[in-house]
């Protein structure tokens, strides 16, 4: 079974407040995006997709791939406006393959085990996802003020990446969902998993992911990667 994963970088990192883009800021002496094209690197995926912004295609192909020698990666292709568009153009770059994975550019801490339990998972699902258990309470607060009696904590897990699937049909839901938007339809999904549920009725299964599989969202973040780095050796 040949496996493709997707690295999407082409965020622009709003919420970091920085000038330059989360994904390529310098964490541990190498750009945020290193640790994940390593993971995969060193993975048993076939190969790699990295999907950017317009301005940094150059960037990646010579500051990042070909300095720190990611064989790998077969294309390096333009983003869109939202992470669902830079998942679609990457889908649509993927050489033959039975499985397609989509990784968050900004999670530098997956593991080689992730990857691997997440291909097995494949062998009996169409879709499966890394999670973790919430810790805390989530209540659904709007304007402040808390509305719905409060979510079974013992249900609510926290979504991360990498998110897996059989290739053809996560394609075969994305063409719906972007055909329906080119008729005007509102998008909202933030994930992968969810286009699979509403445009194929998919199951997906939920593996363990891990509590360090942070995504670098806010300066804080990149304080706690510092951390768990130095905390790895
Ligand atoms: N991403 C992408 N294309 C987009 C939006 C996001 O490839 N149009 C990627 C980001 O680079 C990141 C991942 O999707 O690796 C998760 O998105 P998020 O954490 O939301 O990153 P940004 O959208 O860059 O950040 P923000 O929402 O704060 O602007
Ligand atoms: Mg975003």
């Amino acid at each position: 079974m040949k496996t493709t994963a997707i690295i999407l970088a082409a965020g622009k990192g709003s919420r970091m407040h920085s000038k330059i883009e989360k994904q390529f800021m310098e964490l541990g002496g190498y750009p945020v995006i290193y640790y994940a094209l390593k993971a995969f690197e060193e993975s048993p995926v076939d190969s790699i997709i990295l999907v950017t912004g317009k301005n940094s295609v150059e960037y990646c192909r010579h500051e990042i791939i070909e300095k720190y020698h990611f064989t790998k990666v077969v294309s390096v292709v333009e983003g869109g406006e939202n992470r669902y568009d830079s998942v679609y153009n990457g889908l649509c770059a993927c050489p033959e393959t039975d499985y397609v994975m989509i990784h968050d550019g900004a999670r530098p801490f997956v593991t080689q085990d992730m990857v691997v339990r997440s291909i097995q998972t494949l062998a009996d699902y169409k879709a499966c996802t890394v999670g973790m258990p919430v810790k805390d309470t989530i209540k659904i607060v709007n304007e402040n003020r808390i509305g719905m009696a409060t979510p079974a904590r013992e249900y609510l897990w926290q979504i991360q990446t990498p998110q897996s699937f059989d290739y053809k049909c996560l394609m075969k839901c994305y063409q719906k969902m972007m055909k329906k938007r080119a008729d005007g339809a509102a998008i909202a999904v933030t994930d992968d998993t969810m286009v699979v549920e509403e445009y194929g009725k998919i199951q997906v299964k939920v593996i363990e992911g891990s509590y360090t599989n942070i995504k670098i969202t806010t300066p804080e973040d990149m304080r706690i990667g510092q951390e768990f780095l130095q905390k790895q050796g």
